[in-house]
C-alpha cells in the first residue's frame, strides 16, 4: 500500500462523462490558474494591494503564501489563531492599524469555519478579506469562498489534476480568465501511477523507504527564501479536460465519510490522541483529518513503515520573512500545532474498506 494526502487517478476516470466538475471544487471560481498562489498574485493585483501596505496573515501559513506579498513589497503582521474555535475579532481588533489594508484567513485543513464575525469587522473598519480555501472542496452545500472579497482555492489538492489553483472575486466584475495551458501528461502518469501503488500493484512506497521516506517529511525548517517565485500562469489543459469528468458532490460526500471514519475512530484514542475539532464537518469536504498527536514525530516514522504516508501540513511560522512586523512575537497555538499535528488522509480514492485498514495500521503505530 502507498497511500497519502493527495488523492490518486482511477484509470476509470478517464472514460467519465463530462460533468462540469471543475466550477464546483472550486466554489464557482471564475478564473483558473496552475496552482493556487497564481490566484493569490492575481487577487492581490486586482485589489490595488501596494508595498508598503499591511496585511494580518496567520502563523501558519506556508511560504508559498507568504511569497505573493513578500513579492510585492506588502508587510505582514502574523497573529496565532487556535483553528479549532470560532474565529473571533478580539483576537484582530488590537492588531490593525492605519495602515493595514487586508486579514488573511485560511479554512485550515479544508475544516470550514464561520467567519461571519471578521466579514462583519472588515466591514466596519473598510478592510479586505482575503479567504483561503486550497484545503477545500467545495460542495453546493458549503459557505466557503464567499466570505471573502475575494478567495483562492487549490483544487490541485483535493482532486486528481496534475495542477490546479483558482480565483473567486466577489467584490464587481471579476478579473479576465488566462486561457492557453499546455497539456501535462507526465503529471497525469504520476497521478495513475500513484493509483497503481495505493492498490499495491506498483512499489513507489518501498522505493520511497530507500530513499529516507518519512524524514523528508519531518524536515520542517522555517527558513523563508524568494528563490522559486515564479509569475502566473494557466492550468493545464489535461487539468481542465481531467477535473471536467468529476462527479464533485460524490467527492465531498466519499472524504466527509472518510473523516468521520478517522473522528470515531481518533476519539477511542485516549491519551495517544485526539482530534483537533470536536466534531465532524458535514459541509465542505477537508484536504485531510488532522490528528493531535503528542508523539507525532514517531507515529509519521511508524505509518511511513506501512506505506501510509501522514503529513505535518501546519508550518511553523516563518520569522524570517522581509517585511515581517512582529517577528519576534510568540505564537503558541501555532507552534505547538507545528509540533503535534499530523494530517491523516482521507481522499476519495481510499475506500471506506481501506480507511478501515489504514485506521488500524495508524492504530497499531500509535500503541507500539
Ligand atoms: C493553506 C494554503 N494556501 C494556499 C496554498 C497555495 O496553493 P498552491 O500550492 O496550489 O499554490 C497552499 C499550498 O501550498 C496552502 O497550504
Amino acid at each position: 500500500m502507498y497511500v497519502t494526502v493527495l488523492p490518486s487517478l482511477p484509470l476509470s476516470l478517464l472514460r467519465g462523462p463530462p460533468r462540469g466538475g471543475l466550477g464546483q471544487a472550486a466554489a464557482y471560481a471564475q478564473c483558473f490558474y496552475r496552482y493556487g498562489r497564481d490566484a493569490l498574485h492575481v487577487g492581490l493585483e486586482r485589489a490595488g494591494l501596494e508595498k508598503g501596505d499591511i496585511v494580518l496573515m496567520p502563523a501558519s501559513m506556508c511560504d508559498v503564501v507568504l511569497r505573493a506579498f513578500v513579492h510585492k513589497g506588502i508587510l505582514l503582521r502574523l497573529y496565532d489563531r487556535d483553528p479549532a474555535l470560532p474565529m473571533a475579532r478580539e483576537l484582530l481588533s488590537g492588531l490593525t492599524c492605519p495602515r493595514t489594508r487586508a486579514i488573511y484567513v485560511n479554512h485550515d485543513f479544508g475544516v470550514e469555519s464561520d467567519l461571519g464575525a471578521i466579514r462583519s469587522f472588515c466591514d466596519e473598519k473598510n478592510l479586505l478579506l482575503i479567504e483561503d480555501c486550497a484545503h477545500l472542496l467545495s460542495g453546493s452545500r458549503a459557505r466557503a469562498g464567499r466570505w471573502g472579497d475575494f478567495s483562492i482555492f487549490s483544487p490541485r489538492k483535493l482532486l486528481p489534476l496534475p495542477d490546479g489553483g483558482a480565483l473567486r472575486w466577489n467584490r464587481d466584475a471579476p478579473p479576465s480568465p488566462v486561457l492557453g495551458g499546455t497539456r501535462d501528461t507526465g503529471g497525469l502518469l504520476k497521478l495513475l501511477a500513484a493509483h497503481l501503488a495505493l492498490k499495491g500493484l506498483l512499489p513507489i512506497a518501498t522505493l520511497k523507504s530507500w530513499k529516507g521516506g518519512a524524514e523528508d517529511l519531518l524536515r520542517l525548517a522555517p527558513d523563508f527564501s524568494m528563490t522559486s517565485w515564479e509569475p502566473p500562469s494557466p492550468m493545464s489543459s489535461t487539468s481542465i479536460a481531467l477535473a471536467d469528468r468529476m462527479d464533485v458532490e460524490g467527492i465531498v460526500t466519499a472524504r466527509l465519510q472518510n473523516y468521520q471514519l478517522a473522528h470515531e475512530w481518533a476519539l477511542r484514542l485516549g491519551e495517544k490522541g485526539r482530534p483537533l475539532y470536536k466534531e465532524a464537518p458535514s459541509s465542505a469536504a477537508p484536504f485531510s483529518f488532522p490528528l493531535v498527536c503528542e508523539q507525532r514525530d514517531k507515529l509519521v516514522r511508524m505509518a511511513a513503515s506501512h506505506g501510509i504516508y501522514l503529513e505535518p501540513t501546519y508550518n511553523p511560522p516563518y520569522r524570517n520573512v522581509p517585511g515581517l512586523l512582529n517577528p519576534d512575537s510568540v505564537f503558541p497555538v501555532s507552534e505547538r500545532l507545528a509540533r503535534t499535528l499530523v494530517s491523516i488522509p482521507i481522499h476519495q480514492a481510499i475506500s471506506p474498506r481501506l480507511m478501515r485498514r489504514l485506521l488500524k495500521l495508524l492504530d497499531k503505530s500509535l500503541r507500539t
